[in-house]
């Protein structure tokens, strides 16, 4: 069975069940590992507040106790708490239809492979892996114990995501030959980064996998293609050693009235009780230093990718721009679409993406496209909709499994070791795919 047929008849099928609540149709048992920003807010208490008549939160996990115990008051929810030792005891003892997976990027495959063993689904986070050898875990494991994983790309479900969709599938552009993808990251959210563990590949994989696995996950769905080889390079070009200010995190910082870096945690209560009244359990400093001599998660890459189908794809990342934006483009055998999106802060409500669609010996069509309201232009709660509200229609196929997660994941992966080793990578010599996904 080729691998589209084999997608067709199960993939979409296993998603669907896990997608339209728990078994005999009561409200979906979620258990959670990794009691974060992410974890305790969009899968926490923005969820309870929005999917509670499909959803209950059973169980807590977190390596961090203070983190942990802050969880279910949080959340609003009177469920318990586990430490990490304990995560097999959460699952036993809570009984999830699935658990949700939002700890530190490097940590997500081992609770994915466990959580499938223990006999439950994953919901997890992207980048669904940081390393070859855990995407061909979870794929075995998923294939041994029959049960699903569900790869959280949020960024599959904003409106101008979905309108991108729509021009590729309306054959306005005929056949795809090439691609090209550019994100700015600005002085803010970019420099947030070097902040926190993103900064260090060995907990991120590099912004290859953390930031760009949204988008080359993106460039996989609009193009239905999957990577065939991978070329990349990258430097630590601005921040870590690239400064002669320095300290451990900007609370104890001598520099802090030159430095244009400096951000000062003490603003934000939420982010004090977060990760400051933590601090003592870990050491771990959400307001690190950006200019930390061991950051060494690039923050300057370019990437070459060649799809199995032949399309052409170059893609480039930049985390200390002025500006937050992206630039997208698709060249096709009957024209070309440009799209922009320039943001004034990251996130912002009114975002509007400009559309540019032009066909050869034809004319040229302009429209724009506003994000919705909510966090992510409104991404997040249609995910949240597709994931656990029943009969949620899903059209453009955005639904994304452990197959999208993985193929995400490795184009950043073999980027990042082709920027290592100055060689270029093949997607099919990273991990061996299941029998019944060969090429
Ligand atoms: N899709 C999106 O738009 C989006 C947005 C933000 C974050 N995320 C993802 O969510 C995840 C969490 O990000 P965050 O911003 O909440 O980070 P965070 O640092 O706030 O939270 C991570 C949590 O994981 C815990 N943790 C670390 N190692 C652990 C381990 N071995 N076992 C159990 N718990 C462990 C930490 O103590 C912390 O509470 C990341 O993978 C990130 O990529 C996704």
């Amino acid at each position: 069975m080729n691998r589209r047929a084999f997608l067709g008849s199960t993939g979409a099928v296993a998603l669907g069940a896990l997608a339209h609540g728990a078994p005999g149709g009561g409200r979906m048992r979620l258990a959670m590992v990794g009691t974060g920003s992410r974890g305790t807010e969009t899968w926490g208490r923005e969820l309870v507040s929005t999917h509670s008549s499909h959803i209950e939160l059973v169980g807590f996990c977190d390596i961090n106790p203070k983190r942990l115990a802050r969880a279910p008051g949080y959340c609003g929810v009177n469920a318990p708490t586990f430490p990490a030792a304990d995560f097999d005891r959460m699952v036993k003892e809570t009984r999830p239809d699935a658990v949700i997976i939002t700890t530190t990027d490097c940590f997500h495959a081992p609770y994915v492979v466990r959580t499938l063993e223990l006999g439950a689904n994953a919901i997890c986070e992207k980048p669904l892996a940081t390393e070859a050898a855990q995407c061909q875990a979870i794929l075995e494991t998923e294939a041994r114990t029959g049960k699903k994983v569900i790869t959280t790309f949020n960024a599959r479900h904003g409106n101008a995501d979905g309108e991108v969709k729509r021009v590729i599938l309306s054959g306005d552009l005929g056949r795809i030959i090439s691609a090209e993808f550019h994100e700015f990251l600005d002085v803010r959210h970019g420099a947030d980064y070097f902040r926190r563990w993103h900064g260090k590949k060995r907990f991120s994989g590099s912004l290859l996998c953390h930031k760009a696995s949204h988008h080359f996950d993106q460039m996989n769905w609009w193009l239905d293609a999957e990577p065939e080889q991978v070329h990349g390079f990258g430097r630590v070009a601005f921040y870590g050693k690239n400064h002669s200010f320095r300290s451990t995190h900007c609370r104890k910082c001598p520099f802090t009235s030159q430095c244009e870096f400096y951000w000062d945690i003490t603003k934000s209560q939420r982010l004090m009780d977060l990760y400051v009244d933590a601090e003592s359990a870990d050491g771990y400093l959400r307001d690190g230093c950006v200019w930390d001599n061991d950051i060494d998660t690039y923050d300057s890459m370019t990437v070459e990718v060649k799809y199995a189908n032949d399309v052409l794809m170059s893609y480039s990342l930049d985390a200390y721009m002025p500006y937050e934006g992206q630039t997208i483009a698709f060249n096709g055998e009957k024209g070309r679409l440009d799209v922009r999106m320039y943001q004034a802060q990251p996130w912002k409500v009114d975002a509007e993406a400009e559309f540019r669609l032009t066909q050869s010996f034809k004319g040229t069509k302009t429209w724009s496209v506003k994000s919705d309201p909510g966090e992510h232009g409104g991404a997040d709660v249609k995910l949240k909709d597709l994931l656990f509200r029943p009969g949620t229609p899903d059209p453009l196929g955005k639904a994304a499994g452990s197959r999208a997660g993985v193929m995400a994941s490795l184009i950043g992966i073999g980027a990042r070791q082709s920027i290592e080793t100055g060689k270029r990578v093949k997607v099919s010599e990273l991990i061996e795919f299941p029998h019944m996904w060969a090429w």
